[in-house]
Formats: C-alpha cells, sequence, structure tokens
C-alpha cells in the first residue's frame, strides 16, 4: 500500500466534520489511519467517527473542541489522549469565510456616493472573527497539540490555505488576510520546529464547491454566479475541484514520502495560482 508508514497512525482533524474535513477523514482512515475528529459540532463529529470506525475499522472519536478556545482545545487533548494514547499527525481544517465579513459589491464606483455593502461598511466584529477563525484556529491547536508530535520526534503538521493567500479574491478581506497569514505562519513554523523532526505544510486548495461558497457561487435560481463563471474561466482545467482529490496530496504531505518537505503551501487548484488569465 501506497503511505505505508501512516498505518496505525493517530491524525486530528479540526474542522474534521466539514465538507473538506469529512472527505480527507475518510480517505486518511482508508488508509488505515486513527482519525480523531475536533469540531465545534459535536453531534456531526461523533457521527462520523463512528461512520469511520464502522467503514474502515480504525479507531476513531468524535470530539467537541473550539479552536478558538484554549481551555476547550485543552480539554479535546486530554480526551484524544485518552482514547488514543498519542497523536502523530494534526490538521488544521477549521478555517473559513461568513457571509457577513463579504462585501456585497466587488468595486466601488468613482460617482457612486452610496458606500452600501462596499469594505466601508463592513462590521469589525465580523471581520476580526473570520480573522481570528482562519489564523488563531490554526495558531492555537498547534500550540496545543504541537508539543504532543514533538515529544515523539516525529510527525506533520498540515495546514489548509487557500488560493486568496497568493492575491486576495475580491468581496473577502479578512478571509484572504487570514489565509495569507495561515500561509506565513506555515512557513515559520516550519523552520521553528525543524530540528524537531515535526514537518509542517499547507494545502491551498482551489475551488471545490463545497456549503461555505455556495452563496457566493450560485444565484436565487440555482444557476452559476457571474463571478463562479469567472473562476471557471481562470482555472485552466476549466472545472472546480472534487473534495477527493485533496486525499493524496494531504497522504503525501503527512507521509515520509515527503521527508525533506517542510515550509512549503501546495496549490490544488487546477492551475488557478499558476494562471495570469493571457
Ligand atoms: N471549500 C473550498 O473550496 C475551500 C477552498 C480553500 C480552502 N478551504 C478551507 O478548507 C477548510 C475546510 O473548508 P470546508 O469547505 O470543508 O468548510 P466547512 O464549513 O464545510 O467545514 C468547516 C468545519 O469547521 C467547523 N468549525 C467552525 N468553526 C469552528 C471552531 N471555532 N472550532 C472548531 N471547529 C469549527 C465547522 O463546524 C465545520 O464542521 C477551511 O479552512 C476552508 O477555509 C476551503
Amino acid at each position: 500500500m501506497a503511505f505505508e508508514d501512516l498505518k496505525n497512525k493517530t491524525v486530528a482533524i479540526t474542522g474534521g466534520a466539514g465538507v473538506i474535513g469529512h472527505s480527507l477523514a475518510h480517505g486518511l482512515a482508508e488508509n488505515g489511519m486513527n482519525v480523531a475528529i475536533l469540531d465545534l459540532d459535536a453531534d456531526k463529529a461523533e457521527a462520523l467517527a463512528k461512520e469511520l470506525s464502522q467503514q474502515h475499522g480504525i479507531n476513531s472519536a468524535g470530539i467537541a473542541c473550539d479552536v478558538l478556545d484554549k481551555a476547550s482545545i485543552e480539554a479535546a487533548r486530554d480526551v484524544l489522549v485518552d482514547t488514543f494514547g498519542q497523536l502523530d499527525f494534526l490538521i488544521n481544517g477549521a478555517g473559513g469565510n461568513s457571509p457577513e465579513a463579504s462585501t456585497e459589491v466587488e468595486q466601488i464606483k468613482a460617482d457612486s456616493p452610496d458606500l452600501k455593502g462596499s469594505f466601508f461598511e463592513l462590521p469589525e466584529e465580523q471581520f476580526r472573527r473570520t480573522l481570528d477563525l482562519n489564523l488563531m484556529g490554526t495558531v492555537l491547536p498547534s500550540q496545543i497539540l504541537g508539543p504532543l508530535l514533538v515529544k515523539q520526534s516525529r510527525g506533520a503538521i498540515l495546514n489548509i490555505s487557500s488560493m486568496n493567500a497568493y492575491r486576495p479574491l475580491t468581496k473577502i478581506p479578512a478571509y484572504s488576510a487570514g489565509k495569507c497569514a495561515v500561509s506565513n505562519f506555515t512557513e515559520w513554523l516550519a523552520v521553528h520546529l525543524a530540528e524537531t523532526g515535526v514537518r509542517v505544510n499547507a494545502i491551498a486548495p482551489g475551488f471545490f464547491l463545497t456549503e461555505q461558497l455556495k452563496f457566493l457561487a450560485f444565484d436565487d435560481k440555482g444557476e452559476l454566479t457571474d463571478r463562479y463563471r469567472r473562476v471557471l474561466e481562470r482555472t485552466p482545467v476549466h472545472r472546480f475541484g472534487e473534495t477527493h482529490e485533496l486525499i493524496d496530496p494531504t497522504l503525501f504531505l503527512l507521509s515520509n514520502t515527503s521527508a525533506f518537505i517542510t515550509g512549503v503551501i501546495l496549490p490544488v487548484d487546477g492551475g488557478f495560482n499558476a494562471y495570469s488569465g493571457v
């Protein structure tokens, strides 16, 4: 089996009950890994854990965890250690954008006196929440769960960045800034931990039609918006990603196959990031 070294190792996935987390959890469990699903939504996490154990015959647990609350992450760590005895890998998957932290318009017209729906009206609280969820939601679990990996002098942390980290998309300034910070933090932590044997990398998914994106991707009639038509035009392979296409890049970055790779952000994007549009 490819990625044999991952078999029987334990991985924690924050935000694991979400769309991408669900897909990664199945992919990793299929490869014989034990999977802890850490999510704000404890019911969904537990249901997924049950599904993973039944379908793949591995150990799995759904554990309530708020990645923005240190006490909650510490409590999740304790349950995790009680259940699995150790932790080998951490995937920081909790994150995302919210409509309240998004502008309604892409640009302000020079002759428009109306700032409605523009950057100038974004609520501070929502901006901070999105920034925090993506950056601190990656930093805090790394701080609290990372020592379990360092103690074993091996393992890896995998963060989830975004196309927005390279160049921001219109409308979503808080998410863009947050993911840019996630990429930067990935490089920083990789250097900080390099001598411990723990590697730190990220994947940067392109466009996957998951729940978070649907409000931007489809109009009231369920038709693809002009914005997402433009995304397809700018994606050289001319299609959206399927979440299962994130599994092998994840296995690769966790396993010893990539032993000399740390501090990289791997785009999984059908060429979106490479294309200038011309
Ligand atoms: N969907 C895409 O196309 C896409 C593209 C690039 C990057 N990403 C990133 O991939 C990751 C997963 O995205 P997704 O589409 O699966 O999102 P999702 O909304 O389906 O899942 C996110 C999960 O995180 C959980 N969560 C939210 N706040 C939390 C908190 N404070 N503590 C713990 N858990 C929390 C939610 O309960 C949910 O289960 C996110 O970081 C997202 O930004 C997604």
